[in-house]
C-alpha cells in the first residue's frame, strides 16, 4: 500500500514490471538478504567484545565530518553546483557500471560492520544488536538497488532521466540504514547526492560517506555537507538546482520543507502512531514477545514502533496476559551500549516536552502497569526503564500523538471492528500489527486497516529489504508513495522523457 498526494508518474506506469525473478528467492535477480551477526557465537565473541571496548572512546568519522562543515552560503552554492555538474557524467554511465560500484559498496559496508556498529553505538546510544541489523539493512539496500538499477536500465532505458541533484536528509534514529538507503538509491538511479546528516548522527554519516568514496563513488557526486538547520538548511532545500529531497523525519518537517518550496519534489517517510491489535484467538505468548520487542526496541525511538496495544475482549481482562506483559517488560536488560548485555539503551537526549510528559504524567483515568523510571546511576537523564500505561482512552493524547520513547499505551476494544476503528483513528498510517489465528479476523483487518506496512503474527518493526518495502500512508508519507527497499523506489528519483512529465 502507498500514498499518492502528488500523482507521481510511476504508480500508473506499467512499463516498470520486473522482467525476471530469481528462482531461489522469488525476488530481484541475484539478490538475497544479508544475515545479521550473532555476538553470542564463539566465532563472533572476540570481535563483539573488541567493539564494545572501543565504543566509549570512539572517534570514528570525526575528521571526515569536520572537513564537511559548511558555514556559508557561497560554499553551499558551489557544492550544489559541483554535484550538479558531476552528476551529469554519473547519470550517463550505464546502469551496470553504477551497479558494480554499489556491489563494491555492499562489500565495503559489510567489511566495516564493526566500525559502523561502533560509531552508531558511540554517537547515538544504539545497542549492539540494533546497530547490527542496520548494517545488514544498509548492505541489503546496496545490493538490492544495484539489481534495480540494472533492471531500470533494461526496462526503461533511455526513457528514464535521473534527477541531477538529490538531497538526502535522514534521521538520527536509524543512523546507518536510512541514510545509506537514501544515498544508495539516488546513486543507483543515476543522481548526484547532497548528503545532509541529522545533527545527532553526523559521525555515522561520515563513516558511510567514507565507505562509499573508498569504493569509487566520486566525491563530487556524493557531497557530505554538515550544516546548521537554520538559514543554510532552508537555502539547501529550496535551492532551484535541487531536483529531489529524500526526507525521513516528522510530518512537520515535511510540511516546513513544502512551505519553503511548495513545488518541492519530496519523497518523505514521516511520523507514525502505530498499534498492534491482539485478539482472543492469538497465540498470546508470541504476541507478548512481539509486542515488547516492537514497543521497546531502541527505547521506542523507531517510527515503526508499537506505541499502542489494542486488546480485544477477554484479552483485555486477562490477568495472566497483563502479568506476562509486565514480566516481559521488566526482564529487558537496560544499559548503555558499552554493556554487552544491554537490550534497551538510552533515549537520544534528556527528555523534554511531550516525551517527558509521556514518561512522567498520566491523562484522565490512565494508570501505570509499570511506571517508567530513570536508571538510578544515570546523571544524563537518558536511561529510562520502559513503562506501560493502561486505560488509554479513545481520542486521548496518548491514543493519537507520537511520542518516540519507551512507553507503551494499552487500549481495550469489545470487538475487532472497534479495535480497527481505534487503530485507524489517528492521522498517521505507518505500521500496523495484528495477532490472530482466525482467517476471518485477518480478512476483516486487511480490508479495513489504514497503514503502509502491515504485519501479522510478527513484530511491527524491522522491515526487510525487498520482502517488506517500507513506506507509509496518510500523514506518514509525503510524496509519490514509493517505498524504500521496494521495486518502485528508484523511479521516484527521476522522470520519464517519453511522457513529458516534469515530475
Ligand atoms: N524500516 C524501519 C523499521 O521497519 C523503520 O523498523
Amino acid at each position: 500500500r502507498g500514498a499518492d498526494d502528488t500523482g507521481g508518474p510511476f504508480l500508473e506506469t506499467a512499463v516498470y514490471a520486473p522482467r525476471e525473478l530469481d528462482e531461489a528467492t522469488g525476488g530481484a535477480p541475484g539478490f538475497a538478504n544479508t544475515p545479521d551477526s550473532d555476538p553470542s557465537l564463539p566465532a563472533n565473541r572476540d570481535w563483539a567484545r573488541e567493539i564494545h571496548e572501543r565504543i566509549a572512546d570512539s572517534t570514528l568519522g570525526v575528521s571526515t565530518i569536520d572537513a564537511a562543515r559548511v558555514d556559508d552560503a557561497d560554499t553551499l552554492e558551489s557544492t550544489i553546483a559541483g554535484v550538479r555538474e558531476a552528476a551529469a557524467l554519473w547519470g550517463a554511465r550505464p546502469a551496470t557500471e553504477r551497479a558494480e560500484v554499489l556491489l563494491r559498496a555492499a562489500a565495503a559496508l559489510e567489511g566495516r560492520r564493526g566500525d559502523l556498529i561502533e560509531v552508531a553505538a558511540s554517537e547515538t546510544g544504539k545497542v549492539f544488536a540494533e546497530a547490527d541489523v542496520e548494517v545488514s539493512e544498509a548492505v541489503d539496500f546496496a545490493r538490492y538497488y544495484a539489481a534495480k538499477a540494472r533492471e531500470l536500465d533494461a526496462v526503461a532505458g533511455a526513457a528514464f532521466e535521473p534527477a541531477r541533484v538529490t538531497v538526502v536528509t535522514p534521521p538520527w534514529n536509524f543512523p546507518l540504514a536510512i541514510p545509506a538507503g537514501g544515498v544508495l538509491a539516488a546513486l543507483a538511479a543515476g543522481s548526484g547526492v547532497v548528503f545532509k546528516p541529522a545533527p545527532q548522527s553526523r559521525r555515522c554519516a561520515a563513516v558511510i560517506a567514507e565507505t562509499l568514496w573508498e569504493v569509487g563513488v566520486p566525491r563530487d557526486v556524493l557531497a557530505l555537507v554538515d550544516i546548521e538547520e537554520g538559514d543554510l538548511g532552508r537555502e539547501l532545500i529550496s535551492h532551484e538546482s535541487v531536483d529531489r529531497v529524500i526526507l525521513t523525519g516528522s510530518w512537520e518537517t515535511a510540511a516546513l520543507f513544502r512551505s519553503w518550496r511548495p513545488d518541492l519534489p519530496l519523497l518523505a517517510e514521516t511520523s507514525g502512531k502505530n498499534a498492534m491489535i491482539i485478539t482472543p484467538s492469538a497465540d498470546l505468548d508470541l504476541a507478548v514477545a512481539d509486542l515488547v520487542r516492537s514497543a521497546f526496541g531502541h527505547a521506542g525511538q523507531k517510527c515503526s514502533a508499537a506505541s499502542l496495544a489494542i486488546l480485544v475482549g477477554p484479552v483485555g481482562r486477562s490477568k495472566r496476559f497483563a502479568r506476562q506483559l509486565a514480566d516481559a517488560t521488566r526482564s529487558l536488560h537496560l544499559g548503555w551500549p558499552t554493556d554487552p548485555l544491554a537490550e534497551v539503551g538510552p533515549v537520544i537526549e534528556r527528555p523534554e516536552g511531550k516525551l517527558a510528559w509521556s514518561l512522567t504524567e498520566l491523562d484522565g483515568d490512565e494508570k501505570w502497569l509499570i511506571e517508567p523510571a530513570l536508571s538510578d546511576d544515570d546523571p544524563t537523564g537518558r536511561l529510562w526503564r520502559p513503562g506501560i500505561r493502561v486505560g488509554v482512552q479513545p481520542g486521548s493524547r496518548f491514543h493519537t500523538e507520537e511520542f518516540f520513547g519507551p512507553v507503551l499505551g494499552v487500549m481495550h476494544a469489545p470487538t475487532l471492528e472497534r479495535a480497527i476503528e481505534l487503530q485507524n483513528a489517528v492521522e498517521y498510517g505507518l505500521t500496523a500489527g495484528l495477532h490472530t489465528q482466525d482467517p476471518a479476523e485477518l480478512a476483516l483487518w486487511l480490508d479495513r486497516v489504514q497503514a503502509g506496512n502491515l504485519y501479522v503474527n510478527r513484530g511491527i518493526t524491522g522491515a526487510i529489504v525487498q520482502r517488506q518495502p517500507f513506506g507509509g500512508w496518510k500523514r506518514s508519507s509525503v510524496g509519490p508513495g514509493a517505498k524504500a527497499g521496494g521495486p518502485n523506489y528508484l523511479i521516484g528519483l527521476g522522470s520519464w522523457r517519453s511522457s513529458g512529465s516534469g515530475t
